[in-house]
């Protein structure tokens, strides 16, 4: 509750994640009634609908009853739209769908979200006196075309060499998710968290660590040899020397 009434102070735009697969363990109708109760504290940003987990559960087969509290969702989610001078007919970036496991629907999320952020933004902006004030010394020029000859665009082929030597770059680039996949997937893969140690000598990073007991080094007191003295005494011992 103390982060979600932080967001309430933030000029943010708000993102409520739905589960619509219900495997997070809550239901539509108790993910709705959550929002039902902090709703009022977003009143004031963009607030956006996200259905979540689509790869499960694609939305357009949840029950009739589903549907109707995502549509209340939504409804609510507009209200955050007209409130903001928004046009009531505009339901666009009020209830996305996406998916982190396809990936599908990730980036218009945060583009929609960015979106109606950057235009509430401009509107507070505009209605503020410092930019009336301001205004008459603002000229945006505009050009026309003094001709109808063709100008296309022009980028120099170092520009595009440099451009491909940098995709490239990127494709090679082996982030911690390939490496997941490479060695096992998900679960069974575990990360170092050594890599990035560092050291005067990158050989050291594996090393194991000491054991300290009681400001000792444990290590110090082993005897390595331990086992074959204790054969010995035993086999004294048997012999009766
Ligand atoms: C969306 O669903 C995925 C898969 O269950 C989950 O890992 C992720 O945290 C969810 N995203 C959000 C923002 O809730």
């Amino acid at each position: 509750m103390c982060s979600i009434t932080a967001l309430a102070h933030l000029r943010a735009a708000v993102l409520f994640f739905l589960d619509i697969s219900g495997s997070c363990g809550y239901s539509i109708a108790q993910q709705a009634a959550l929002l039902h109760s902090i709703k009022s504290l977003f009143m004031n940003k963009p607030l956006i609908i996200v259905c979540n987990k689509t790869d499960l559960q694609p939305l357009e087969g949840i029950s009739e009853e589903d549907k109707k509290f995502v549509a209340e969702m939504k409804a609510e989610a507009m209200k955050t739209v007209i409130g903001q001078g928004g046009e009531a007919t505009n339901d666009e970036g009020v209830l996305l769908t996406m998916s982190t496991l396809t990936e599908e629907g990730v980036i218009a999320v945060k583009n929609a979200a960015c979106e109606r952020l950057l235009n509430l933004r401009v509107k507070l902006k505009m209605k503020s006196k410092k930019i009336n004030d301001g205004l008459n010394h603002f000229h945006v020029a505009m050009q026309k075309p003094s001709d109808n000859k063709e100008r296309p665009p022009c980028i120099p082929q170092v520009v595009l060499e440099a451009k491909a030597k940098q995709a490239a770059k990127k494709e090679k680039r082996h982030t911690e998710k390939n490496l997941e996949n490479d060695d096992g997937g998900a679960v069974v893969y575990s990360a170092s968290w050594k890599k990035n140690y560092i050291l005067a000598n990158d050989e050291w990073k594996e090393d194991a660590m000491p054991e300290i007991l009681d400001g000792h080094n444990v290590y110090n007191f082993v005897d390595p040899d331990i086992l074959h003295r204790l054969e010995e005494l035993e086999r004294e011992k048997d012999t009766g020397r």
